[in-house]
């Protein structure tokens, strides 16, 4: 049995969490950068709760960078960057989506060490930088599924070379995570239903992939069981905090669990999508790819699979794990294939090529280690539908 762990993020889960921001930016310092994105952290009233809680702490001084939009690009880190370095911040507060704490966490890298944020993402070969400071970081998740809140990943695209790829170092953990599960209700059925998958996927991944963690696997267990109840819930009834506080909650657990057992080829996959077309969301793309990665895998881990079948409420066999995907991406509205999602078929070899230059070390995690005719392939059915 093998137990690894490993917890340097202060969490201070439940509702009202938020308040506690200016109590805890406090310790860091009197100037903050705020990373968020356009419009959603506003609109939720999150955003002005946040200053409202830094002022009453003597909080008075704030920079906002406010232009992070999905699927964010080392542009947005190195922007966020430079002005964290002009302003002289003393703290990075990330509130809003994955995107945001994403940002946030890079951008602590960034301004703190030499060189520019694509410096700092892990290509298989590793990075071409290792940082060896960081800026104190408080990350307050708006959605409930990314988890980056608890862990040390930053997934940042670079447009130009079409790549999509990770900061992972223990240096990009963020301090404190507020997480408020009130703050999750205004997100939109379909945003529910993306970043929700998200986590379920985490947590899919991390309990049948090649790596073993055991505690961290028991996390990943406990947060199937949840998702499986609750997230439809909370895509039918977005008001409903009780689901919405379930969600949140597994959506942290699982992101704990990948920050030890890692992801496999459902996000290895996914990421060359999202990088090719930004408009594809994280999620979706996972969606669009989890059932066809699946049924290949099972044969890797029939048990692991069949457990996951089993907390997803079915009938105890590997194959039912792919059934289970399948209806609840139809029950939470993420049906399209990735030719319906405007994916050109041209592009699946690029794609497949890139999977093997920027991810393969998902190959031998993955439960089953698949060829590179393997992965075009899967690509393929994805694209077509066809299991
Ligand atoms: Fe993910």
């Amino acid at each position: 049995m093998v137990v690894n762990f490993y917890r340097p993020v202060e969490v201070f889960f439940g509702e009202g969490s938020l308040d506690r921001a200016g109590e805890v930016a406090r310790r860091y310092g009197f100037k903050a950068l705020i990373v968020t994105g356009r419009e959603s952290a506003k609109k939720s009233g999150a955003l002005n709760r946040l200053i409202e809680s830094l002022n009453s702490h003597g909080i008075n001084q704030y920079v906002l960078y406010n232009e992070v939009l999905p699927n964010p690009t080392d542009k947005m880190v190195n922007e966020g960057a430079r002005l964290a370095v002009e302003e002289k911040v003393d703290l990075i507060i990330g509130i809003g989506g994955g995107s945001a704490l994403d940002t946030a966490k890079a951008i602590s890298i960034v301004s703190s060490n030499e060189g520019s944020a694509w410096d700092y993402v892990k290509y298989p070969e590793g990075p071409r930088l290792v940082p060896y400071l960081n800026r104190p970081v408080i990350c307050i998740p708006t959605t409930a599924g990314t988890g980056s809140e608890v862990n040390r990943y930053s997934v940042i695209t670079n447009e130009i070379r079409k790549e999509k790829l990770v900061i992972s170092h223990s240096l990009n953990y963020p301090k404190v995570a507020l997480i408020d599960p009130i703050l999750t209700k205004t997100m939109s059925p379909r945003l529910t239903a993306i970043t929700g998958f998200d986590a379920l996927t985490h947590a899919l991944e991390s309990l049948t992939n090649r790596n073993e963690n055991f505690m961290a696997e028991e996390l990943s267990i406990r947060a199937v069981e949840i998702i499986a109840r609750w997230l439809p819930v909370a895509v039918e009834e977005p008001e409903n905090l009780t689901a919405r506080k379930w969600m949140a909650y597994a959506s942290m657990l699982a992101g704990v669990a990948i920050d030890h057992l890692g992801v496999a080829l459902i996000h290895g996959m996914e990421h060359p999508v999202s990088a090719h077309y930004p408009e594809i969301s994280h999620g979706e793309g996972l969606a669009m790819l989890a059932p066809y990665i699946t049924k290949f895998n099972l044969e890797g881990n029939p048990d692991k699979y069949e457990l996951f079948a089993k907390l997803m409420g079915y009938e105890e066999k590997p194959a039912k794990a792919v059934d289970a995907l399948l209806n609840l991406l139809e029950s939470i509205g993420l049906t399209r294939t990735l030719k319906e999602a405007g994916v050109k078929e041209s592009d699946l070899d690029r794609m497949t090529e890139d999977v093997y230059m920027l991810s393969r070390h998902s190959f031998t995690v993955n439960p089953r280690e698949p060829s590179l005719e393997n992965v075009r392939d899967l690509y393929q059915r994805a694209y077509e539908g066809k299991l």
